[in-house]
């Protein structure tokens, strides 16, 4: 194929990319390159792909499914970048379901580590050892209030069930409201909290667990132009003056009817995220949660905040609950908190961890040292290079790019987020905001891939892009990934 090569520079605030070049085919569709990198992958020397591929089908359970129609298998990382087993890099906007924070093999989270693994692995926290409690500390020191004390463990479902488990001890009530659209996890108990039907199935789960109308400004029954707290607004019209919001006091209608009509007088708890993350990044319209916390501490309820996709920094706010201006009682964390590596926590009031004297809770990994070492490097390494400000600039950048393509073509509906939690929205046409047809959505996925660019998809019926990547990308990265995403996009506007 005819190609020339074109190279275009762009301000670069990141880490190691520098520039973006275009390749131009006879076509002349522009098919963007890679940002440099100075890193050199090893050459893959593993099992040969297809039996890979055939052990996954063979040994490995078929619910965890395979994204892409040729899947790619990873063979190394660094920072924002992964590579396949044939070499090819890839951007990685998604960082291993936003999972990654702070970059892919970020040397000095790997020191930590090792230097770890070389002193100590295991105890259990049944003993003292000097990691858990320090970084007990570093960690709650981020928190504001009376937010003084956690509870580790292995992952965000642990941490909610766990979260359940304190809101009902302390309040001496059982039933707990979350948000339709919702995601908190995958045990029997949270996945109770979920509002999300792919994830129901029939056996007994959800026993007391309420779910309301999710205050969508996009997608749900009302909506208008400036509800959000996000660069990009819905493409809604309202009617609210300014400082109002009528789509948010319906939403919250909706709330007290059913705590007015279907539950008792007191309820145990309220959970919300802060920005939905496989619902598809959606936002609630502003002073839903303000307002929401209200009532449901009139009803002797605490709230509760899922901060998995939405702490360290990934909004451009350190915890995403500061947009929303309200103090939680009760805080999950996982997924960035460890950079990739298997740690969670809940984070709450002493009266309320005190519940826990009269019910035990044990998890024999919570607070392993190695999780420790690797959690206070990684509060390091957003401190010291800035990462939560690069989200904040980086995102923004890319929000507002990312709504130019908006107002280019009709197949994306909306774009939304905040920092580096960005949600595309894509449809079959603006008027209708149906949902691009799954066909559609996996051919543009598929080509992005084959571009050199891995997003994450979400939303309930799969239509939402998911661009959450490791927070130290640079506005080089960013362009790329549009480029990718219009070049698709483009393309299958048209067929
Ligand atoms: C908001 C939220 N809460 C909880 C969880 C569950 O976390 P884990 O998969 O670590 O159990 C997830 C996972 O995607 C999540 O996105």
């Amino acid at each position: 194929m005819l190609c020339k090569i074109l190279q275009v520079s762009f301000q670069n605030k990141g880490i190691s990319s520098k520039n973006l070049t275009f390749r131009f085919c006879s076509n002349h569709v522009k098919i963007p390159t890679l940002p440099s990198v100075s890193f050199e992958p090893k050459p893959y020397k593993g099992p040969n792909y297809n039996d890979v591929l055939n052990s996954r089908n063979t040994n490995i359970s078929p619910f965890v499914r395979l994204m892409y129609k040729e899947p790619v298998m990873i063979n190394q990382g660094y920072m924002q970048y992964v590579w396949d087993h044939t070499g090819k890099r890839y951007l990685d906007m998604f960082g291993g379901i936003v999972t990654v924070s702070v970059g892919h093999c970020h040397p000095k989270v790997t020191k930590a580590a090792v230097d770890q693994m070389h002193k100590l692995w295991h105890v259990t926290n049944i003993y003292m050892h000097p990691e858990l409690h320090e970084y007990a500390k570093k960690l709650t020191d981020r928190f504001p209030g009376d937010l003084k004390v956690c509870y580790f463990c292995n992952s965000g479902s642990e941490a909610n069930d766990l979260a359940i488990q304190l809101a009902r001890l302390y309040t001496g009530a059982f039933d707990v409201i979350s948000l339709r659209n919702a995601y908190h996890g995958d045990t029997p108990y949270s996945v109770g909290l979920c509002g999300i039907g792919t994830w129901k199935h029939s056996f007994p789960n959800g026993f007391g667990m309420h779910q309301i109308m999710n205050p969508d400004p996009y997608r749900g029954l009302w909506g208008g132009s400036s509800c959000r707290d996000s660069p990009v607004q819905p493409d809604r019209k309202c009617s609210c003056g300014v400082n109002q919001c009528k789509a948010c006091d319906m939403y919250i209608a909706q709330l007290d009817e059913l705590l007015t009509c279907s539950l008792p007088k007191k309820i145990a708890g309220f959970f919300a995220e802060s920005i939905q993350g496989v619902g598809g990044t959606v936002q609630f319209p502003k002073n839903y949660l303000k307002k929401a916390f209200e009532i449901i501490r009139q009803h002797g309820g605490l709230c509760i905040l899922d901060e998995v996709q939405t702490g360290f920094g990934r909004t451009g706010k350190f915890w995403g609950f500061y947009g929303h201006e309200v103090l939680p009682d009760i805080v999950t964390v996982a997924k960035g908190i460890g950079n990739g590596f298997p740690l969670a926590a809940v984070i709450t009031r002493k009266d309320i961890a005190d519940c826990l004297n009269d019910a035990a809770m044990f998890n024999t990994f919570g607070g392993n040292p190695v999780a420790c070492a690797i959690g206070s490097a990684v509060l390091d390494v957003i401190d010291e290079e800035k990462i939560m400000e690069n989200s904040h600039h980086v995102g923004t950048y890319l929000l507002h790019a990312l709504s130019k393509l908006r107002r280019k073509y009709e197949i994306i509906g909306d774009v939304r987020g905040k920092g580096l939690m960005i949600g595309v929205e894509m449809v079959a046409d603006k008027e209708s905001r149906k949902p691009l047809p799954k066909s559609k959505m996996d051919a543009i996925i598929e080509d992005t891939k084959n571009m050199g660019l891995l997003i994450g998809r979400g939303g309930l019926s799969g239509n939402v892009f998911r661009i959450k990547p490791p927070m130290c990308i640079s506005r080089a990265d960013a362009n790329f990934c549009v480029s990718c995403l219009e070049n698709a996009v483009k393309k299958h506007s048209t067929l």
